[in-house]
């Protein structure tokens, strides 16, 4: 098997569920400054599943609101828009980032447990530096690894082939996985988020997870997502077949001013959090 013609990949792309109406909408009104929480209301309540699924999250420790939140419009207003919005978007992927990913060694549910608690690291790492948009951190590290589920058949089947390469060249793996089938992960998935009209920042972030040297948009942004998706590693949440197989980026932690004793109380936060967490 030799490279994926770029024709073939935008075709994967494209096969991949389009992010219902419902986030659209969401995405437009919190956008919108005229827009209220009673808005919002509506257009989620429209989805059943979805209010569940937001109510639910709202619900979990990881906001710690020590009443239930038993609406909608308690929960974005308790919330704020822009969690809101990053709720629904992990929402509407969970089911995709949910299913088996045997490319990667990955069992049912496992990428997701990855991404979530990438996209909670992220969170935290932005609250602690202060970083202006932390949901957009977090949506950035729940979506980055998504083209595995695009590139799954294909390294699957060259898997051999990858690893021959990661091992005799002492190249990470998503190098070997661009040498060898023309594409990573890391720019699959950016193609994804592309596909979706989400921000150019979050496009970047996801496709530059591995390398975020080479961001320009917003470089911290990116630095955050690496970050996370190596406290997740180091955790050993989600590793599967390739997790062990990237170094972590000195410039993206010092970019970000982060010592190692910031990243030791990132993950005993985050350990934390993920004793409660059947958020979905
Ligand atoms: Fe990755
Ligand atoms: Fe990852």
């Amino acid at each position: 098997m030799g490279k994926i013609s770029l024709q073939d990949l935008l075709k994967k792309v494209d096969d991949l569920p389009a992010l219902p109406s419902v986030v659209k909408r969401v995405m437009e009104l919190t956008e919108d400054p005229n827009s209220t929480a009673r808005d919002i209301n509506e257009v989620i309540n429209q989805d059943q599943s979805m209010t569940a699924k937001v109510l639910r999250l709202a619900n979990s420790a990881f906001y710690g609101f020590p009443r239930r939140i038993s609406s909608v419009t308690d929960a974005t207003i308790m919330l704020g828009f822009q969690t809101i919005r990053s709720i629904v978007i992990a929402a509407s992927v969970s089911k995709l980032l949910s299913q088996e990913v045997e490319g990667y060694a990955l069992l049912p549910g496992e990428l997701w447990r990855h991404s979530q608690s990438a996209a909670m690291a992220a969170r935290l790492i932005a609250r602690r530096i202060k970083f202006s948009k932390a949901e957009v951190a977090y949506t950035a590290a729940l979506l980055h690894d998504i083209g595995k589920v695009v590139l799954n058949s294909y390294v699957r089947e060259t898997y051999e082939e990858v690893m021959d390469k990661v091992e005799k060249d002492k190249v990470p793996f998503s190098q070997a996985e661009e040498e060898i089938l023309g594409f990573n992960h890391a720019l699959v998935g950016s193609k994804v988020a592309e596909n979706w009209n989400l921000p150019p920042e979050l496009v970047e972030a996801i496709a530059f997870h591995h390398s975020p040297e080479l961001a320009k948009t917003d470089p911290v942004l990116t630095s955050i997502a690496h970050v996370a998706d190596f406290i997740c590693v180091t955790m050993g949440i989600g590793i599967g077949a390739d997790g062990l197989l990237y170094p972590l980026s000195p410039q993206a932690v010092n970019l970000l001013g982060l010592e190692e004793q910031d990243i030791y109380q990132i993950i005993s936060q985050l350990s934390d959090l993920l004793v409660d967490q059947d958020s979905f």
